[in-house]
């Protein structure tokens, strides 16, 4: 309103005189247009830029809250051998999984039935080995184990073992696989694509939230795009792009492990295996030690969380 009269004002100044002060004021309007004109100029610039790079700009700024933290229904509970030390687990379909359990004397690879929780088929490994990791891709199932860089690979009818094989990793923890490559984990927070051919690391992403590496990557499964990771002695998933490495979202399932020491299962371990049907979009996640293993639904949570939560219980 200001700067609408004043231009009434000024106008009218100029139709009626010719003096030397109203060329001055006319002057001065006419630099006043240019520098509007150029302020809006660099504003719609910077607006550009900024809509151009808000990615960017996220990762330049050390806090980013934008992430997606999930909630989580449980839609099932199944059985789960409580003696089943859990360190990979994977669906293959006709509600059967297969598992890997760890622990030195008590390894095992098994061929596990949903709804029951009955062992099916048991391969025992030798006691100097601790199983870790497990993937199912084609017909053959993918195994790691525990400091060490050997492998073995089993027939998925039988159980039988066809291979033994040495990866490139610091350790063996985790395996997933996309039906075309292999990802790994080793503890650390650097997520390895394995080629499954030449067993050879063809990729390597770190994984940082806010700045820090996010270590003990453990479990992990290819669910949709993305790979989800149970981080050792915590109760949370993270969700990674197996593209870039960035992180998707972040899963707290600290009740489940909580609800079952307050029913008298003192003796649990952390949650750890997380198994995925692709073709009904079931989630299942289970524990070390668990007597049950989980179908979960997500549902989106808080879109921002209060600072430090995620660093305070999922980076230890
Ligand atoms: C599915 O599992 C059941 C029970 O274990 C078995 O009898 C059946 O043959 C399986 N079907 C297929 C297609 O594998
Ligand atoms: C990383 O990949 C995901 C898809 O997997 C994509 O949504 C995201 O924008 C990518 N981030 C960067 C920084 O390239």
């Amino acid at each position: 309103m200001a700067s609408k009269s004043y231009r009434k004002k000024t106008y009218g100044n100029r139709s009626s005189s010719r003096s030397a002060s109203s060329m001055a004021s006319a002057k001065h309007l006419y630099l006043r247009k240019v520098f509007i004109l150029i302020t809006i100029i660099l504003l719609v610039c910077v607006i550009l830029a900024l809509g151009i790079s808000s990615s960017t700009w996220n990762k330049l700024s050390s806090v980013d809250h934008s992430l997606q933290l999930y909630g989580y229904q449980v839609v099932n509970e199944f059985p789960h051998d409580p003696s089943a030390f859990t360190q990979g687990l994977v669906y293959a379909g006709n509600d059967t999984l297969f598992e890997s359990t760890g622990l030195y004397k008590h390894s095992s690879v098994r061929k596990v039935a949903l709804r029951t929780g009955k062992v099916e088929i048991l391969q025992k490994m030798a006691d100097s080995y601790f199983g870790e990791g497990l993937t199912l891709l084609g017909e053959r199932l993918f195994q790691v184990t525990w400091l060490t860089n050997v492998g073995f690979i089993y027939d998925r009818k039988n159980l039988k073992k066809l291979q033994q094989f040495s990866h490139q990793m610091e350790d063996g923890w985790g395996l997933a696989t996309d039906g075309k490559i292999l990802y790994g984990s080793d503890g650390t927070s650097t997520l390895y694509l394995i080629d499954p051919q030449t067993l050879i690391v063809t990729k390597k992403h770190v994984i940082q939230f806010n700045g820090h590496n996010v270590r003990y990557l453990n479990e992990l499964e290819y669910i949709d795009g993305e790979i989800w990771a149970n981080i050792w002695q915590t109760d949370c998933i993270v969700r990674i792009s197996p593209n870039n490495g960035t992180i998707l979202g972040w899963i707290l399932l600290k009740d489940l492990r909580e609800e079952l020491i307050a029913a008298g299962n003192n003796g649990i371990d952390v949650l750890n295996g997380i198994a995925w049907d692709s073709d009904h979009n079931r989630i299942f996640v289970t524990g070390k030690l668990w007597p049950k293993l989980y179908e979960i639904k997500l549902h989106p949570g808080k879109k921002h969380y209060d600072n430090g939560v995620i660093e305070q219980l999922c980076l230890p």
